[in-house]
């Protein structure tokens, strides 16, 4: 049996509230579970407002609308990502800036944006890789200097904290994934986050038509349909209140993970502040001075799955043109040439997680002779 590098995990209550769902003939956008989950993730998450939709790209897409973003303006993504925190922002109409990430903590680097702010720029997105929390205060503080908007690409990084804070309710939007593969899952899914009243408001609209509960059928935003449905918020409803348990597992895994790998002197993890938590997405290290490819071939060969580093935006032809002329590339490089990332899911058996270790230490030595 293949050991996948992802892997929901459905239960008894997911499958409980969803047939609930479905018996009660509530399967699109309105019922019940809809409001019950939007109410855990507020508690869940210290936050005044969520709004939950169909999957992370899409909250991207409402937070950078809700904040008026569009033709003219310019955004700061970092260099390394999933295409979606890109994508979003050139299918608003605005243009996006790439920006180089911090050697250490793989995220966007606050010492590089400043020098890319222009008359046009309107917002930075900043995205929590793997599940480490970018340096926010930082963030904070050039948000403020040069008044942009923040958002917070928080798809991977469902539950970690910037010291007490929960990521994605530090800037002015948060925007969260459920896909199958994070923290917690809807199948597909997202929410949006945040703390101001204003831009709740017009998240609201902009999920549903343009229209308010008001006043039916009477747009006041070219909005689109970007609604959840009742079966995938009742599996979140589900999830979330495993939320505790799901974390506690990564937390082992990580921990048996680091154990045995990091005492290599070829290989790295991401810079984790201790005062913030991190919730592991995927379990992610750079390997120096091994061939990566030949390295997940080999897993592959023994039936585990892994995963290279997101390719780093500059490196895709369709992004080029969003590439700064003064810009260095050496710090996404490296860790897109030295990166993999091991499974990271709740099911994740410990004999399973030793295999892959074996595996990967097997094929170290063998490098090292080979050499
Ligand atoms: C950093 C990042 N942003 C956005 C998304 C988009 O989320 P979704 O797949 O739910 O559309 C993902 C995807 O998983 C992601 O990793």
């Amino acid at each position: 049996m293949k050991i996948p590098v992802a892997k929901p995990h459905v239960g008894y209550y997911e499958k409980k509230f969803s047939k609930d769902a479905i018996d009660n003939g509530w399967i699109s956008s309105n019922g019940k579970y809809i409001e019950k989950f939007e109410q855990q993730l507020k508690k869940k998450l210290k936050a005044k407002n969520c709004v939950v939709c169909s999957n992370g790209t899409v909250a991207l897409v409402m937070a950078l609308q809700a904040l008026g973003i569009g033709r003219g303006d310019e955004v700061l993504v970092p260099d390394v990502s999933f295409t979606a925190t890109i994508n979003s922002v050139i299918n608003v109409g605005a243009k996006p800036v790439i920006s180089e990430i911090d050697k250490e903590t793989w995220c966007i680097d606050p010492k590089k944006i400043v020098n890319k702010i222009t008359k046009k720029t309107k917002a930075i997105i900043c995205v929590h890789l793997y599940g480490n929390p970018c340096e926010m205060e930082e963030l904070i503080k050039i948000k403020k200097k040069y008044n942009l908007f923040l958002i917070e690409d928080a798809a991977e990084s469902f539950g970690s904290k910037f010291k007490k804070k929960f990521t994605s309710t530090i800037g002015d939007i948060g925007c969260i994934s459920f896909f199958g593969n994070k923290t917690i899952s809807t199948g597909e899914g997202g929410c949006c986050v945040t703390n101001n009243k204003k831009f709740y408001k017009k998240l609201l609209l902009i999920r549903n038509n343009g229209i308010d509960k008001k006043k039916r059928y009477f747009s006041h935003f070219p909005g689109l349909n970007f609604k959840m449905t009742n079966v995938q918020a009742a599996i979140g409803f589900a999830q979330i209140k495993k939320l505790n348990q799901f974390i506690k597992k990564r937390k082992l895994i990580e921990k048996k993970y680091d154990e045995k790998l990091i005492e290599f002197n070829n290989i790295f993890r991401q810079k984790i502040q201790l005062e913030h938590k991190k919730v592991e997405w995927l379990y992610t290290l750079v390997i120096e001075n091994c061939n990566i490819n030949k390295l997940i071939k080999y897993l592959e060969k023994n039936n585990i799955e892994t995963r290279r580093i997101f390719y780093p935006f500059h490196q895709m032809p369709i992004y080029k043109k969003y590439v700064p002329k003064k810009f260095d590339k050496k710090n996404s490089n490296y860790i897109f040439d030295n990166g993999i990332s091991l499974p990271t899911f709740y099911d994740l058996k410990e004999v399973e997680i030793k295999k892959i270790i074996n595996k990967i230490i097997l094929f170290q030595k063998k490098a090292i002779h080979s050499n």
